[in-house]
């Protein structure tokens, strides 16, 4: 048997918000997105992706950033950050008061060019003007790759095209790398060959993982990444999200089931799992009227039904 070795605390990065709604075809208003926010922040999530300033026409669902990433009372010691795909992005972004930007690209060309209209090599040269004002306003840079473990349309992504965007990133001043499974092709064994090529060249502690669920290995993929070294995880409140230019992508791995299995394993989170539980039937049930897809909320809700019917059963 391998021994386990896990660190003692793992910070989640909360990407309902951006990742869970973009997709979503029922209007949700601003004001319904700000408690979202403000809800998961007193949750206990200490970085929450709040909206994306992206082509409003390309991603409707998030055309009100300004007014969301305005409107959001912030606590302190939380860091809201948003998804900018340019300097465009970026100087809205400042301008509605954000001081924390993620960037985004994809380690295969089709899905860099349907998804920003650019190829590797264009985005990367885009983003040099972007680290530049991010560094003089004093502002921290975060950046996704997608289709790491594996793209809709190129099939198996090389682990070195990752590693040699990431040494491009973290030379351009990003401070943190999140490896995107954009739609959940990503499998355990792969994710620890991937993982120990990529630490054998770049430190662990400047990348996150950000599993996508589609074909439910994101829960172990994790496991996987933690045990490789990872510290930082993506997750989505319910296990909400998908990429609107990758066919088939579903939800990211739920921060419920994420912090469920770390709890279990006492890794400490400072998330409270109660309060997931509450906002996730509120976003799933009453304002988005869907299935809760995360596992965790589900049968938590179902059991503390079944729990009132046996009071309220003679
Ligand atoms: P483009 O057409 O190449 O941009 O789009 P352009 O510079 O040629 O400008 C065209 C128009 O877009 C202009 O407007 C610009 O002003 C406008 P017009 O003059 O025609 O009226 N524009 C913008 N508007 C608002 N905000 C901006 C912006 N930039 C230009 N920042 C662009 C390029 C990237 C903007 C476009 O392709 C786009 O918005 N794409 C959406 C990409 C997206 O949001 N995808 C989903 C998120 S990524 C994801 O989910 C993966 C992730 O979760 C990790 C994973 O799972 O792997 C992060
Ligand atoms: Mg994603």
């Amino acid at each position: 048997m391998i021994p386990l070795v896990l660190p003692s605390a793992v910070k989640i990065v909360e990407v309902g918000p951006r990742d869970g709604l973009q997709n979503e075809s029922k209007h949700v208003s601003s004001a319904d997105k700000i408690s979202l926010i403000e809800r998961l922040a007193a949750a206990g999530l200490s970085q929450i992706e709040m909206t994306a300033f992206v082509s409003p026409r390309q991603i409707p669902a998030l055309a009100d950033a300004n007014e969301v990433a305005a409107g959001v009372c912030k606590l302190p010691g939380v860091e809201y950050s948003a998804l900018v795909p340019n300097l465009q992005g970026y100087e809205a972004a400042s301008k509605a008061g954000v001081t924390s930007c993620a960037l985004f690209l994809s380690a295969s060309e089709t899905h860099c060019q349907k998804n920003i209209n650019k190829s590797v090599a264009q985005a990367l040269e885009s983003f040099q003007a972007v680290s530049q004002r991010a560094r003089a306003d004093g502002n921290r840079l975060r950046a996704y790759i997608s289709t790491v473990f594996g793209c809709p349309y190129e099939g198996e992504v090389p682990i070195a095209k990752t590693i040699d965007i990431a040494r491009s990133l973290l030379a351009l001043g990003v401070e943190e790398i999140s490896l995107g499974d954009t739609t959940g092709m990503g499998t355990p064994l792969q994710v620890a060959r991937y993982l120990a090529e990529l630490f054998a060249e770049l430190p662990p502690e400047r990348f996150a993982c950000h599993f996508h669920d589609t074909r439910g290995t994101a829960l172990v993929n994790s496991l996987i990444a933690l045990q490789s070294g990872v510290k930082i995880f993506d997750t989505s409140i319910g296990g909400l999200g998908g990429c609107p230019y990758a066919p088939g992508a579903t939800g990211n791995l739920a921060t419920d089931d994420l912090v469920y299995l770390l709890t279990s394993m006492g890794i400490e989170t400072g998330v409270k799992l109660a309060e997931l539980t509450a906002i996730t039937s509120w976003i799933c049930q009453e304002v988005l009227q869907i299935e809760i897809p995360s596992r965790y909320a589900k049968a938590k809700l179902a059991e503390l039904t079944r729990k009132d019917l046996v009071t309220i059963t003679p």
